[in-house]
């Protein structure tokens, strides 16, 4: 048997093929620096050899590696798991110690049923579903393709669990739950309903990006981006720096490297997202309108912790970049390529335009407008209805209660305007 992946939970797989008495010949991994792993030997070209275990966690990437190998597949199921005669385990699934899979089960494809998990009659498990260590499905319970059930969920009996969802560790599930969504609590409760419609996973394929702006910014930005994938919104591989005071190859972090400055992005041959993750309002733009490269693109990238009141009335443009536990009411407009650094609360009928930093605890009350190019400092405030024009900065704590002219600085409580003789 062969293992594509080498993990920790590859080691847990090889335990279980050991129990089997099956040898375990050979690993593989794209990552050529892993060379063995309990002292089996880690190969990063696969040439054909089967059958193959795909043992990667992460269900997405589970998928991507099975669709790509095209092989016998392995279904590797522990001695001390309970497995009823009328069920049946579709090829390259797992089925770790101590789970139980009742009768009239239909599991799919390159599932993993993890320590102690226990699955109910006439469940229907889609492909690529982890139902994790000692989780609970009751009878009937449907789930779908790519679905994450964290540890010691229980689903009661005949719900419905949609595609790729994921359900937090401790789970009860009582009711449905719909496709692509997060889910926890007792009762479970959806938390984040993605900003864009989510079906399928398979129409959200790993697009690159890259960020430009190698500092804290783009380090917070490289960390978001990841909790996005987690949370299974959209899928994106990070390429890697751009930044134009910082040497080609410099590692920015375990993210990636400094690809390049504005030219290397310019000169760019594939499709690119970009995240400009620099701090300063004018400078963000600066940056923007100085890239002329077409493969470049911009998406929003919003936490999955944002939360939308009502989701009929709110606009966005492109580019934004929304950080954990942000908040928008009703009848809000973001425009473009705006930082929202976490923790920012928008009341109803907020207006934001473009190229705007509001650091973190910013809190914008009813019928605010904000214009373009302003920076907002930690922590400040403004009241409802005050209209900020263009490229102002509010200080700290600042609390902003008229409207201030462009282009200065305002700070205290009230705000006023700062001279900085
Ligand atoms: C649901 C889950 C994916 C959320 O992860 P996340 O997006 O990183 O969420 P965070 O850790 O930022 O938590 C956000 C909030 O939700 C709460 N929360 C997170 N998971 C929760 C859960 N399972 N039950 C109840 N509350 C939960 C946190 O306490 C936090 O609350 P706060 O905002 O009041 O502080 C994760 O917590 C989880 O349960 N994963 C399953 C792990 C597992 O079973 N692994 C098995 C591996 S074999």
């Amino acid at each position: 048997m062969y293992l594509y992946g080498a993990s920790g939970h590859a080691k847990v797989i090889i335990d279980i093929l050991n129990a089997s008495g099956i040898k375990v010949d050979a690993l593989f991994d794209d990552d050529p620096t892993i060379k063995e792993l309990l002292s089996i030997p880690v190969r990063h070209q696969w040439k054909g050899e089967s059958p193959v275990v795909v043992s990667v966690g992460n269900n997405l990437s589970r998928r991507q590696i099975a669709e790509k190998l095209d092989c016998e597949f392995g279904t590797v199921i522990h001695p001390t798991a309970v497995v009823s005669p009328n069920a049946t385990v579709g090829e390259g699934t797992v089925v770790m110690q101590g789970a139980i899979i009742q009768s009239d089960v239909k599991m799919g494809k390159h599932c993993i049923l993890n320590t102690g998990a226990s699955v109910d009659h006439e469940c229907v498990i889609g492909d690529y579903v982890h139902i994790s260590p000692q989780a609970t499905l009751c009878g009937n319970v449907q789930v779908g393709e790519g679905a994450w059930i964290g540890a010691s969920a229980v689903v009661i009996p005949g719900v419905k669990i949609g595609k790729w969802c994921t359900i937090g560790a401790g789970s009860v599930v009582v009711s449905d739950v719909p496709d692509g969504v997060m889910a926890f609590g007792n009762p479970c409760r959806i938390r984040t309903k993605p900003s864009i419609p989510f079906c399928d996973q398979s129409a959200h394929p790993v697009k690159r990006i890259a960020i430009y702006g190698a500092g804290g910014l783009g380090r917070e930005v490289a960390g978001g981006i990841v909790r996005i994938n987690n949370a299974g919104r959209q899928q994106w591989e990070i390429v890697g720096f751009f930044d134009d005071n910082i040497p080609v190859g410099a590692q920015v972090s375990h993210y990636g490297n400094v690809l390049g400055g504005i030219d290397e992005l310019n000169n760019f041959e594939e499709p690119l997202a970009l995240a400009i993750a620099v701090g300063a309002p004018k400078t963000r733009k600066l940056i923007h309108d100085r890239i002329t490269n077409p493969n470049i693109t911009f998406p929003n990238l919003i936490a999955p912790s944002f939360r939308i009141l009502d989701k009929q009335t709110f606009e966005i443009g492109e580019g934004n970049i929304i950080q954990d536990n942000c908040s928008v009411t009703c009848d809000v407009k973001l425009g473009s390529f705006n930082v929202f650094n976490g923790s920012n609360a928008m009341g109803h009928d907020v207006n934001v335009g473009d190229f705007n930093v509001l650091m973190p605890g910013v809190r914008l009350s009813g019928e605010v407008s904000i214009g373009d190019c302003n920076l907002l400092g930690v922590d400040s405030i403004v009241l409802q209805r005050v209209k900020v024009g263009n490229n102002v900065t509010v200080g700290a704590g600042s609390v902003m209660m008229t409207k201030p002219k462009d282009g200065f600085t305002y700070i205290g409580i009230p705000a006023k305007k700062f001279d900085f003789e």
